[in-house]
Formats: structure tokens, sequence, C-alpha cells
């Protein structure tokens, strides 16, 4: 009986090809999986190779040797698997004999056969889901993206679990798109930079609040900014605010402060005039006692297309973890951390210099801040390259980190081409972040404001100060 099956393979060539396949991809495939389930496969080219080709290949297998059984027997009859072949066997009583043996042998494959494919599906499903197929598998496209996620609080969390989060609605979707952008990476057709805001972003409140709880935040919480000038000492000054986080509202406390905005009888509706959700020429906040509050800088004649769109966490945590940080804050939290030593004359102003420079790759801003500056402090601090060359080295390594982990020339990411819209700009730029809305200039009928003022969002209690007062009291030697 058994050999009457292999018999029908052998005379079948679809099915001597599927067998062929299977044969050869079965060993590596089978050893490749344990392997990953015992000690886990962490290079994602390795896995791709597993679960995108030798997967498929192994069941594509499978599939023709049981076509060729059924349907391309070739010319000489074999007779295996077909309706009278099987009636005969059933009721013939010294054949069905035999045929238990196929039956068993039929199972046994069978047995093994979802085994593997089990452990597929399962590893494969994972694999899909991984960081590292997420962010490394195309390798150009995301690197961008994975180095920030790496830098952020947020590194320890999934890709899918901002961008898909439960269900399988989500998770379909993201599958078809997914395969749209395959495709746009394997023709070069993808737009570098990818576009953002992200239009087709599952709503932040479905994945967010998955962790997050805005309803149970509470209170105040002091933030300290670091910032270096660009006189020959570089300058420590510090600017310290107290951010009024607030609270969504629960059965506790009422809705206040910045997470006012995502209490639950809050809904505040916008239209944007771009794409980019910079210009927002109207907001309506919706309260549920039924009051409605429409704030217009223009009126509705003049709002050319507009998205309209409800307000959520995103609207001002659109960076919450592919933070890339602009030239100043990135070199600042260099030297405060100590990778680019402060002693050095004028350090701060000659990165800012260099890292601010066009370079059409990371590979050429490094070797061009490395060597910009080493002329340059040879030429006007000599002493520093005599006799501390360590020191001078160990700055340009920092100010070359701060620059590769932010711009990315190949992606067509400079310095700010993802802004970020928490808080609002050094130089009050009023298009951006919190003052899209809050900048006194979006007015009801009866003249009401989205407020300004300075104490709405935070008390600042020193504003780029060296040895602010407020510190001192506090001890703790910030
Ligand atoms: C904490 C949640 C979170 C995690 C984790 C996360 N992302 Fe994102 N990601 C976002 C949000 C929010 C946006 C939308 C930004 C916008 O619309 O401006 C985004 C945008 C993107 C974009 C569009 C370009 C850009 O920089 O805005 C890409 C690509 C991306 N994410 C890839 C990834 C990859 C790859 C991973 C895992 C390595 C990942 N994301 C992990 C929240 C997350
Ligand atoms: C899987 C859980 C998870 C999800 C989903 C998640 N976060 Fe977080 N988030 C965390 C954890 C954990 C931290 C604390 C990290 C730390 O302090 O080391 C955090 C920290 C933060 C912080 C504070 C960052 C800081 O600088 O201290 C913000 C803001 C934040 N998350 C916003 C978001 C937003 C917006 C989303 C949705 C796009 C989101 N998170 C999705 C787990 C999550
Ligand atoms: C109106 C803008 C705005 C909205 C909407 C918003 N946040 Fe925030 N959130 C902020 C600001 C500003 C901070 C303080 C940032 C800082 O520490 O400098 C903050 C802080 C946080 C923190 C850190 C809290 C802490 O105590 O350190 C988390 C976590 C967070 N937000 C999550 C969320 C989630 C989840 C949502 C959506 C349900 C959301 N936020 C909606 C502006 C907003
Ligand atoms: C609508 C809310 C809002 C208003 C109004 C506002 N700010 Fe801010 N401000 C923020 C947020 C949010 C941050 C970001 C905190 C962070 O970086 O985590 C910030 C940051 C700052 C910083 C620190 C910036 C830095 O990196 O050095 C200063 C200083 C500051 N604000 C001053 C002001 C002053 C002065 C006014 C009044 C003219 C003002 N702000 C109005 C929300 C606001
Ligand atoms: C899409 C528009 C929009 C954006 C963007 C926005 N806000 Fe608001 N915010 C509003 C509206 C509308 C109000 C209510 C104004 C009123 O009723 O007077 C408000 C009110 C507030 C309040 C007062 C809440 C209370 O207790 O009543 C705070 C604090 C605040 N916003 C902080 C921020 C911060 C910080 C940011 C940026 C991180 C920000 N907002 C971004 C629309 C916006």
């Amino acid at each position: 009986m058994v050999s009457a099956f292999t018999k029908g393979i052998a005379r079948s060539r679809v099915s001597l090809v599927g067998a062929m396949v299977v044969t050869a991809v079965f060993p590596f495939l089978f050893g490749a999986i344990l392997y990953d389930l015992t000690a886990h496969i962490d290079n994602t080219y390795m896995a791709a190779l597993i679960y995108m080709i030798l997967g498929p290949a192994f069941i594509g297998g499978l599939v023709l040797v049981f076509l060729g059984l059924f349907f391309f027997k070739g010319k000489e009859e074999v007779r295996l698997f077909t309706m009278d072949y099987l009636r005969d066997f059933f009721t013939d009583p010294t054949k069905f004999n035999k045929m238990r043996k196929l039956v068993f042998f039929a199972v046994f494959l069978t047995g093994v056969n979802i085994f593997i494919m089990g452990l597929l599906a399962y590893r494969g499903y994972h694999y899909m889901e991984s960081n590292g197929f997420c962010g490394q598998f195309c390798h150009t496209v995301m690197n961008p993206e994975y180095t920030a996620y790496q830098n952020s609080p947020h590194s320890r969390v999934n890709c899918v679990e901002c961008h898909i989060g439960s269900g399988a609605t989500w998770f379909v979707k993201s599958k078809i798109s997914g395969a749209r952008q395959l495709a746009a990476v394997a023709f070069g057709t993808y737009p570098r930079p990818i576009e953002t805001p992200v239009h087709g972003l599952r709503p932040a409140r479905d994945t967010c609040e998955e962790c997050h709880r805005p309803e149970k935040f509470h209170g105040d919480k002091l933030v300290i900014r670091d910032k270096f000038l660009d006189d020959e000492e570089n300058t420590h000054v510090q600017s310290v605010l107290l951010m009024k986080i607030g609270s969504a509202g629960d059965r506790t406390t009422s809705a206040h402060g910045i997470h006012w905005h995502v209490a639950p009888e809050n809904k505040i509706i916008y239209k944007a005039a771009d794409w980019q959700r910079t210009v927002i020429p109207e907001v309506v906040l919706q309260q549920a006692d039924g009051t409605e509050k429409v704030f217009r800088t223009r009126t509705d004649s003049e709002i050319e297309h507009a998205d309209v769109r409800e307000m959520d966490c995103i609207d001002c945590h659109n960076r919450p973890t592919h933070i890339y940080l602009p030239p100043g804050r990135a070199i600042d939290n260099k030297i405060l951390e100590g990778k680019i030593p402060s002693e050095i004359p004028f350090i701060k102003k000659k990165a800012m210099e260099v890292v601010q420079k066009e370079y059409a790759t990371q590979d050429e801003a490094r070797t061009r801040i490395a060597t910009d500056l080493t002329a340059w402090y040879k030429q006007n601090y000599p002493e520093i390259g005599r006799d501390n060359p360590e020191k001078l080295q160990k700055a340009i390594t920092g100010i070359q980190e701060a620059y590769s982990e932010n711009v990315f020339p190949e992606m067509k990411i400079e310095w700010n081409t993802y802004t970020n819209h928490i808080g609002h700009t050094e130089d009050f730029d009023f298009s951006i972040g919190c003052l899209r809305c809050h900048n006194d200039m979006h007015e009801t009928e009866s003249g009401e404001v989205i407020s300004m003022d300075c104490d709405t969002c935070h008390l600042v209690l020193a504003q780029d100060e060296e040895d602010p007062e407020v510190l001192r009291t506090l001890g703790g030697g910030y």
C-alpha cells in the first residue's frame, strides 16, 4: 500500500517535483523551526528565509504532491485515490486489510504536516509581528523610525501595539497595506521622506489607552530643560516648568489641565486646511451637557479643502516614539550626558555649525564632521589636539551620534523634517504645536478665545537661567 502511494508519486511528474521540494526543504525547515523555538533566531533575514521562503515552499510542495496524485497521474493509470479504487478497497475485506496500513500512514503523515504547519503559522505570525520584521527588514526605509524608536521611552513597546493594536479588522487592514508597502519597497516607489501625519493610523484612543489612562493622571510635573549657550564657556542654563498634566477626569477628579482635551465629556473636532494639519481655521468643542463652542480664525467660505478630525492623543503626541530632536536639543542632550565634554571652548557653537551643514549620506557627514572640527580646533585651539586628543575625539563621536540619530539624508530626513507638536518652538513659531489652536486668534462669536496665556499650560519657574533660584530652593542637585 505504502509502495502504491510512492509509486503514485513516482508516476506523476507534478507529484515528483512536489515530493522533491518537500524532501529537500523538510530537514532545514524542521531543524530551523525547532532551533527558533528553543534558541530564538534574532537575525531578521534568517527568519525571513524560514518563514517567507522555506515555509511557503514546503506547503507548496505538499500541495503539488496531492494535486499530482489526483489530477496529473501521468500515462500509466495508478488507480490510486480514484473513487473506484477506494470503493474496491472498502468493500473487499482482504484489500481493506491493506487499506488500514495506508490509512495509518496517511494519518501519520498528516499529523506530522499539521504539526509543522502549526509551528510555521505560530512562529511565522510572531515573526511578522516582530520589531525585527517591521523595523529592520526594509532597512533603509525604516532605519530612521527604528533608530528614533530605539532611543525613545517606548523602545520596549512593539511596533504593532501602536500601529495595529488588538482585533482582527486592523490586523487584516495592516496586512493589506503591508503588502502594498512591500511592493513600494521592491519597486523603489516609496516616498522619501515617508509622509506624515499618517492619515490611516488607527485612532490613538484604541492603542495608547491599552496602556495609558489619562483619567488616572493627576497633578503637575516638574520639567527641567537644560541648555548650553554658544559662548566660549558653553554656559549651562536651565528652564524650569511646572507642567499642568492634569487629568481626563474620573470619579474622584474632574477633567482639568492638559489632559482635559481627552476627557470623555469633551469632544474637540477641528478642521485642518492643509494635509499636515498645521493650519487649523476652526475648532469645535462639544460638551456632554449639549453646549457647543465654535472657535474660528476664518469663516466657512474662506476655508478650502478642510480635513475634519476629532482630536486625540496624536494631535499633541505625534512623536511618542519616533522622536527626532531639533539640532539644539540633540547637542544639548549629548553635552548633558557627558558625551560631548563641555570644557572644550565653543564646542556647542561649533557642533551646531557642523551638524547643520548638508551632507549626502550619514557616512559623509561623519567623515566631514571629524575633519572640519579637527581642522578648526587645530587652528584656533591647538593645545586641545596636542594635550588632550582623546577629549576632542570624544566630542567628535558625540556630535556624530547627535547627527546620525536624527538626520537621515538617504531618506531625505533633515533636521526638523518631522516636527513635534508637543509644546511650541523656541522662536514661538505660531503654526506649531499647541499654538496651532492656542494662539489667541481662534474666536467664538461672543469673543472667547483659545487661550495663549502662558499659565494655561505650565508655570514658567525659570527661563534660560544659570543656576535658577527655584532649583536651589528645591535642593537635590538638579
Ligand atoms: C508608542 C507608539 C508607537 C510605536 C511603539 C511605534 N510607532 Fe511608528 N508611529 C507612531 C505614531 C503615533 C506615528 C504617527 C506620526 C504622525 O502621524 O505624525 C508613527 C509613524 C510611523 C511611521 C511614519 C513616519 C514617521 O516617522 O512618522 C513609520 C514608518 C513608523 N511609525 C514605523 C514604526 C516602526 C517600524 C516601529 C517599530 C520599530 C514603530 N513605528 C513603533 C507610534 C508608534
Ligand atoms: C504597550 C504599552 C504602551 C502603549 C501601547 C503606549 N505606551 Fe506610552 N508608555 C508606555 C510605558 C511603559 C511608558 C513609560 C516608559 C518609561 O518611562 O520608561 C510610556 C511612556 C509614555 C509617555 C511619557 C514619555 C516620557 O518622555 O516620559 C508618553 C507621553 C506616552 N507614553 C504616550 C503614548 C502614546 C501617545 C501612545 C499611543 C500612540 C502610547 N504611549 C502607547 C507604554 C505604552
Ligand atoms: C492637548 C495635548 C495633549 C493631548 C490631547 C494628550 N496629551 Fe498627553 N501630554 C501632553 C503634554 C503637553 C504632556 C507633558 C509633556 C512633558 O512632560 O513635557 C503630556 C504627558 C503625557 C504622559 C506622561 C505623563 C507624566 O506624568 O509624565 C502620558 C503617558 C500621556 N501624556 C499620554 C497621553 C495619552 C494616552 C493621550 C490620549 C488619550 C494623551 N496623552 C493626550 C499633551 C497632550
Ligand atoms: C497651550 C499650552 C502652552 C502655552 C499657551 C504656552 N506654553 Fe510653553 N510649553 C508648552 C508645552 C507643552 C511645552 C513643552 C514642554 C516639553 O518640552 O516637554 C512648553 C515649553 C515651554 C518652554 C521650554 C522650552 C524649551 O525647550 O526651552 C518655555 C520656556 C515656555 N514653554 C514658555 C512659555 C511662555 C513664556 C509662554 C507664554 C507666552 C508659553 N510657554 C505658552 C505649552 C504651552
Ligand atoms: C485642535 C486644537 C487644540 C490644540 C492643538 C491644543 N488645544 Fe488645548 N484647548 C483647545 C480648546 C478648544 C480648549 C478649550 C478652550 C476654552 O474652552 O476656553 C483648550 C483648553 C486647554 C487647556 C485648559 C483646560 C481646562 O482645564 O479647561 C489647557 C491646559 C490646554 N488646552 C493645553 C494644551 C496644550 C499643552 C496643547 C499642546 C500640547 C494644546 N492644548 C493643544 C484646543 C486645542
